[in-house]
């Protein structure tokens, strides 16, 4: 872990459940931290609590599909701090679980899955986290500890998903998944890309954790969740970049 006092991160999906308390905890070691939310009134919300725990928060509006909340993001930094030193790519979705589905994920399988339902993962968990760190990553060089956490999912491992003795052999919902692995793809290329530079690039399994998305069935609690992330954002030069993290044990692709 480094001493990040000072520097300034930006949260996607910030508003509630893993992204606002890693928000929290990045905000507990000195980071003025930005959360974005889709919704103003969210993320307002959110920045508040923070505030009134004694930390340096305040919000933006980030829709991580909108392109034009996201073109706005450089010149928002830019001028309320002159840098961005972390990006934690935390928003994302679920539609392959959702609760009109009584058999589960029956209709989000390889055969079943709709070409619109595969679209809207991808634009939120993919295509939006790409874009993002694309038009921030001027500002991301310039810091002297640059630092992307693209938060991903076990369940985006396809070393796991081949594997019939692993956990996730059975959990086979294609979008999440799917749009999971082209995300830890994102994260091994554009570690490649940024070699050579103070940029580091890694993605993170927070855990089977206890939040909107999670559901009350999950065994983890939403603090420790946030770890993975938080350790990712925070590491030391000589950390790594271009891996694939749980609570600092490296997951296999
Ligand atoms: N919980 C788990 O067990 C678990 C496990 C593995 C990975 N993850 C990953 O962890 C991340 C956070 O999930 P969570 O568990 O904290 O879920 P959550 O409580 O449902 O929070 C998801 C967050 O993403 C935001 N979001 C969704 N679509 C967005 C969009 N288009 N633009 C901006 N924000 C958007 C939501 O905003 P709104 O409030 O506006 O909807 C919310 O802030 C996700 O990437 C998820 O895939 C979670």
């Amino acid at each position: 872990m480094s001493d990040v006092k000072g520097n300034v991160a930006l949260i996607t999906g910030g508003n509630k459940g893993l992204g606002l308390e890693i928000a929290r905890q990045l905000g507990k070691q000195g980071v003025r931290v930005v959360i974005g939310s889709r919704d103003t009134k969210n993320g307002e919300a959110a920045a508040g609590k923070l505030k009134a725990e004694g930390l340096d928060a305040r919000a933006v509006k980030l829709d991580v599909t909108n392109a034009g909340d996201i073109a706005a993001l450089p010149g928002f930094f830019q001028k309320n701090y002159g840098r961005l030193d972390i990006l934690v790519n935390n928003a994302g979705v679920n539609f392959d679980f959702d609760g009109e589905d009584p058999a589960g994920w029956a209709s989000s399988t390889a055969g079943t899955i709709t070409p619109d339902r595969l679209r809207k993962t991808f634009e939120a968990n993919f295509i939006g986290p790409v874009s993002i760190a694309q038009v921030l990553l001027p500002l991301l060089k310039a810091s002297p500890a640059g630092r992307i956490v693209n938060q991903s999912s076990i369940l985006g491992s396809l070393a796991l998903h081949s594997d019939p003795k692993s956990m996730i052999y059975n959990t086979k919902p294609l979008g999440y998944n799917a749009s999971k692995a082209a995300l830890n793809m994102f994260t091994v290329h554009l570690a490649y890309e940024l070699k050579g530079t103070k940029v580091k690039v890694n993605s993170a399994h927070p855990g089977w954790v206890k939040t909107d998305m999670g559901s009350s069935a999950a065994p983890m609690e939403i603090p420790d969740g946030a770890k993975t992330a938080v350790a990712l954002a925070t590491l030391a030069e000589d950390g790594p970049t271009g891996g694939y993290f749980h609570m600092g044990e490296r997951l296999p692709w």
